[in-house]
């Protein structure tokens, strides 16, 4: 697939399961691009934790644990429990982390553009996001992306013994898709994109 293919095939995938899937090669491949994704100021305060077979249903059941301990409306849960199956039923789940000790390190470096990190770092992570979302549709696979945080974020640290300081981010759930996204309203590329002309 070339690029322009794989960014207008990627879509929020929701029917996936884990039938033939090669994580080791999902994995191969995200390591293969991962280094090479830009952040403000080069800070590379992103990282990647990939979660597959048990570790990654183990995971879903964590998540399953949190919000029904938060749930004061069964029948409503009950809703909640699907979706989380579902989930559950993919290949794997890729955790995105930022490390906030490196945004701190450029703000106290660059004083004058100390109060842009924090959001550079959430924009150089959504970059590493688009790109693996894209490496993984480039594979033939489809991914949904999740924002449990910070709900689950002291128990997901608790279970995976993470180092210190990973903040959670994103968890994109990923395997072979059984049933395709359906068409979605979008823009199209003359709604967004317009061409600027400088007064003389
Ligand atoms: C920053 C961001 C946050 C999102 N958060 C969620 C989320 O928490 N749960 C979810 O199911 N989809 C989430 N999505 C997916 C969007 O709903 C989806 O990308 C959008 O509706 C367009 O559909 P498409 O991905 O099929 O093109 C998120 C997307 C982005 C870019």
């Amino acid at each position: 697939m070339e690029f322009r293919e794989a960014v207008l095939a990627r879509r929020s995938e929701y029917s996936l399961d884990a039938l033939d899937v090669d994580t080791d090669a999902v994995i191969a491949r995200i390591r293969g691009i991962a280094g090479s994704v830009p952040s403000a100021f080069n800070a590379q305060s992103a990282r990647i934790l990939c979660l597959i077979g048990e570790d990654h249903r183990r995971f879903w059941e964590m998540v399953e644990d949190v919000l029904r301990e938060r749930s004061r409306d069964p029948e409503r849960f009950k809703g909640t429990q699907a979706k989380l199956a579902g989930f559950r039923a993919a290949a794997g789940t890729i955790l995105f982390y930022e490390v906030d000790s490196r945004t701190r390190e450029l703000m106290e470096a660059h004083p004058s553009y100390r109060d842009m990190f924090p959001q550079w770092a959430e924009h150089g992570n959504a970059m590493m996001q688009f790109a693996v979302w894209c490496a993984i549709t480039d594979m033939g696979l489809g991914a949904n992306i999740q924002h449990y945080n910070p709900l689950i974020d002291s128990r997901a640290a608790e279970m995976l013994s993470l180092p210190d300081g990973y903040r959670l981010v994103a968890q994109m759930v990923f395997g072979r898709v059984t049933d395709p996204a359906g068409p979605k309203g979008k823009l199209s590329g003359d709604d967004v994109v317009s061409v600027g002309h400088a007064k003389e």
